[in-house]
């Protein structure tokens, strides 16, 4: 199978969404990203539950979002009205995780695990079957256009490995640096979903560069 490709629109141009939304409908992309970031939780503040709406308004595809916020438990219901097909949360964030995973499910949406790069897949043993996604963060989250981490590769390893012995069926998503480069490798090491900002929206061509991210590898 070939990844799926969530292009993230933190890297879009605000000021022209609707045609940004328009180009991604027409994209090899499976799932827009929406990064939602409130300052708290990381040193930069995004977008939130407007502008979300706004682009559900014109989005053809599931929007994937990645709450880096804290505190994610008050805000699940709103953000499922918004127009979220996922909502992922930040395990470090998330005291009483099983909780909020079981909340973003009944509210209908699937559920996502997000782990900061120190943050070792191990830690999931216990959830991993209830969850649908987790995403293995490949910069510290809060920027588009960060260096890729490389010890990235073997945490996808290590999740694809914990996935199997558990009989689980979560996806494995890889955030942050995602390029034409570092993309075929994640894939070998089990990645299924590969979030991209800067790479696609800085290119001069976004429609090839996200069919060319989803042509170059399989698992
Ligand atoms: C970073 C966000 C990412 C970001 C990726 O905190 O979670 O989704 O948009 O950007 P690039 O692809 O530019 O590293
Ligand atoms: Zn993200």
């Amino acid at each position: 199978m070939k990844p799926i490709i969530a292009p993230s629109i933190l890297a879009a141009d605000f000021a022209n969404l609707q045609s940004e939304i328009e180009l991604l409908n027409q994209s090899a992309g499976e799932w827009i990203h929406c990064d939602i970031m409130d300052g708290r939780f990381v040193p930069n503040i995004s977008f939130g539950l407007p502008v979300l709406e706004a682009v559900h308004k014109h989005a053809r595809k599931p929007l994937d979002v990645h709450l880096m916020i804290a505190e994610p438990h008050l805000y699940i219901e709103q953000f499922q009205k918004a127009g979220a097909t996922n909502i992922t949360v930040h395990y470090e964030v998330c005291p009483h995780l099983h909780r909020v995973i079981e909340q973003i499910k009944s509210a209908g949406c699937k559920a996502g695990v997000a782990l900061n790069p120190h943050t070792p897949v191990g830690l999931l043993e216990d959830i991993i079957t209830d969850l649908d996604l987790v995403l293995i963060m490949s910069v510290n989250p809060g920027f588009g256009g960060q260096k890729f981490i490389p010890h990235t590769y073997a945490k996808v390893a290590a999740l694809r490995e914990l996935i199997q012995a558990k009989k689980a069926h979560a996806l494995i998503q890889v955030d942050g640096g995602v390029n034409t480069e570092t993309a075929p490798l994640l894939v070998e090491q089990g990645a299924n979903v590969l979030v991209a900002g800067s790479f696609v929206f800085q290119a001069a061509d976004p429609l090839q560069t996200i069919l060319h991210l989803h042509n170059l590898a399989s698992y």
